[in-house]
């Protein structure tokens, strides 16, 4: 019998190169039924409306039948898409036809960098940044520039900094409505900055927001797209129906819309019909849809309030940390620069803990003392005990380096 080449040889160059999320690793050891997980981005699915999904979806195959299972229009279905343009949340009109539906906001930065990025093409996105699209944009083989992320926003003066230095990206992705992962929101000064560097520079910038509805506090701000056209705006059912849904669309100017869809129909041919048709049940009944999105903030309000008392209570002074106005996310760092958060989760994961280390969202700056801590899945006890959990690991591995 011939020789046969081991399988490593055959992956492609793309394929040998991509690294797993990092997430989806430590979310392994994470699922342990002792830890506390303050680690997953996953929304709490106590607030998926299970019952009405399981209507809206028996609703759909009775009003349309078979054509809710059958093979459909890769720009989504009509209605829907009708829907979504009504629903941008821009300054501006969006017409239907802007539309695209695809399978989660993860295939629509996908989609973006096949039409937009040849391997080379610069492109600037937030740091720290969102993994999961630094892992869509990567595959493309872009060169990333990445700008710093503060409680601002993305830092549109030190972009601009950049891009009259000569930095010509042709995208711009970002994170603007408390961010992924550092809890952060753009300000309207930084979003309309944005806008004017991408039309003076030519670049165009993903809005990638699916954590808008999620606001407890403060005032909500003017999608990026309300100051100019050079956006492609991504949103999800992900955070405020379900994830398992994977509905989510695009709204881009129209040229880029039509590659979209082109790139897409190679990729999956169309988002399902079925849970598009389900979606569009759930959403068009105005009055059950609005009820539904207020049970979600509180929701989140008390846990991130019990994660903050819990993390004051156990570190005092030890760990700063920032106060989201929305979303799943508090982002801290460590006073003790000696106590590597990566080095931190192996002890946090021993003391029945889990949370991302800051590294794993870095794309230029080093991050070795912050940590992304989840409130989203926890119940308001178990915050408060997980925070103790991390004080005690911190006080273990600072007790080691010193011994
Ligand atoms: C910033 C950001 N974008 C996109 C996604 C993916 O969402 P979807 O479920 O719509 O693919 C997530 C999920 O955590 C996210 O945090």
């Amino acid at each position: 019998m011939a020789d046969t080449a081991p399988y490593e040889t055959l992956l492609s160059h793309r394929a040998r190169t991509a690294t797993s999320s990092v997430i989806r690793d430590l979310l392994r050891h994470a699922n342990r039924p002792e830890v506390i997980s303050l680690a997953g981005g996953i929304p709490a699915p106590a607030l998926f409306p299970l019952e009405r999904i399981g209507r809206a979806s028996e609703v759909a195959l009775q009003e349309v039948g078979a054509t809710a299972a059958q093979y459909g229009l890769t720009e989504g279905v009509e209605e829907l898409r009708e829907l979504f343009a009504a629903d941008a949340s821009v300054d501006r009109p969006v017409h239907p036809g802007q539309i695209l539906v695809t399978t989660g906001s993860q295939q629509a930065i996908d989609l973006v960098g096949r039409v937009l990025v040849d391997p080379g093409d610069q492109i600037v996105v937030d740091d720290p940044a969102y993994l999961g699209a630094l892992q869509a944009l990567r595959g493309h083989g872009p060169d990333i520039t990445g700008i710093s992320v503060d409680d601002k926003g993305l830092d549109t003066h030190e972009l601009e900094t950049k891009l009259r230095a000569g930095l010509r990206p042709k995208l711009a992705y970002t994170n603007p409505n408390f961010q992924n992962p550092t809890g952060a929101t753009m300000s309207r000064q930084r979003r309309e900055h944005l806008a004017r560097l991408a039309n003076e520079f030519g670049f165009v910038i993903i809005e990638d927001d699916p954590y808008d509805a999620l606001r407890f506090a403060g005032e909500a701000q003017p999608s990026i797209a309300t100051f100019t056209e050079r956006v492609i705006r991504i949103r999800t059912v992900s955070k405020t129906l379900a994830p398992g849904l994977r509905v989510a669309w695009m709204i881009s100017p129209q040229p880029i819309h039509d590659a979209l869809v082109i790139a897409k129909q190679a990729v999956d041919l169309h988002t399902s019909t079925y849970t598009q048709h389900t979606a569009l049940r759930l959403l068009r009944d105005r009055q059950w849809y609005a009820e539904h999105e207020k049970t979600l903030s509180p929701w989140y309000l008390e846990r991130r309030d019990a994660l903050s008392a819990g993390l004051h209570e156990a570190f005092g002074d030890d760990l700063e940390f920032n106060t989201p106005e929305g979303g799943m996310f508090l982002w801290a760092q460590l006073k003790n620069s000696m106590v590597d958060t990566t080095a931190l989760l192996d002890v946090a994961l021993e003391n029945g803990v889990a949370f991302v280390p800051g590294a794993a969202f870095a794309v230029e700056r080093k991050l070795p003392n912050h940590l992304r801590l989840s409130f989203a899945t926890a119940s308001p006890p178990e915050l408060h005990e997980a925070a103790h959990r991390l004080q005690a690991a911190v006080r273990r591995l600072a007790a080691d380096i010193q011994d």
